[in-house]
């Protein structure tokens, strides 16, 4: 059995390979099989590592987030989680614009603003950055997205309302397990159904202590990748402490996140327009 398993990985095709996840060719057309790696990279890969056990925590910590935004009906490219390393999502073509939310001042924008990393902003901040390794991902203004079409106005309107949503649905979750949400990213993506040429916005991705600051309630301890990037030490503990809270920590016992099966409306623009 553990042999015919190994032969089926093997022949698997491999669609890319990032740097913290390789996606693979999904059992039915349409989807892919998303792999979590435990390298972990910062500063655009300038400064890496592994870290053992990293990839299956991001991958039950995102399962579970995505379950529950899907429970709330958030689209979302997630099916579900097959095993501790891999879930099953939706093939999407990645919009190239991440969607930065910000509930805290912290990393660049307190850098780039001089307003120090802790100060509660008077509210949420929506930024969007090109997805680009070599440029460092650099801020957009709406004029260079729409001027260059990396997305079309209707569903760049569509990313900025679902980051609102999604932010106060996961500032809700962390605050239960007492950890302040400061800021994350997301990354979206279009999918098309052939049939009738419409096309959905579903959020894509990961959302994990990789991509998101997560702070203690009361100590204001990083329990995200700020431990990595800055030295921190002890990144391993603290993104077992973000599973603990969340409930997910240890063994599955072969229970594994399966999202509702959400479909938002489709957005009413044409595969050629864009
Ligand atoms: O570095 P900066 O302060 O702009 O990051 C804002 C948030 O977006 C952080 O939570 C960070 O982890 C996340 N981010 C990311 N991937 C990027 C850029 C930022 O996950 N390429």
């Amino acid at each position: 059995m553990l042999a015919k398993k190994a032969t089926r990985m093997a022949n698997r095709k491999k669609i890319k390979e990032g740097k913290t996840k390789v996606l693979y060719r999904g059992p039915e057309p349409g989807t892919l099989i998303q792999y979590f790696k435990d390298d972990i990279t910062a500063f655009n890969n300038l400064k890496k590592d592994k870290i053992e056990g990293r990839g299956i925590l991001n991958n039950r910590i995102s399962a579970h987030i995505m379950t529950k935004l899907s429970e709330c009906n958030v689209p979302t490219h997630f099916i579900k989680r097959i095993n501790m390393r891999e879930q099953l999502v939706h093939e999407v073509d990645i919009i190239p614009v991440e969607v930065i939310v910000r509930n805290i001042a912290a990393g660049s924008f307190a850098k780039r603003y001089g307003i120090e990393e802790g100060t509660k902003l008077p509210r949420t901040i929506i930024e969007y950055c090109l997805k680009s390794d070599e440029l460092s991902d650099p801020v957009l203004s709406e004029d260079y997205i729409f001027s260059y079409d990396l997305a079309h106005p209707i569903e760049l309107d569509e990313m900025y309302q679902q980051a609102l949503r999604i932010n106060d649905l996961l500032t809700g979750m962390f605050l239960m397990i007492n950890i302040k949400l400061v800021d994350f990213k997301l990354e979206f993506g279009r999918m098309y159904n052939e049939v009738t040429g419409d096309l959905h916005l579903l959020l894509a991705d990961e959302i994990s202590p990789d991509g998101s600051r997560l702070w203690d309630i009361t100590s204001d301890e990083k329990l995200d990748k700020d431990r990595f990037r800055r030295d921190l030490g002890g990144i391993e503990h603290a993104y077992q402490e973000v599973a603990r809270r969340l409930g997910i920590l240890g063994d599955d016992n072969g229970k594994v996140e399966v999202a509702k099966p959400v479909m938002n409306k489709p957005l009413h623009i044409r595969k050629v327009n864009i």
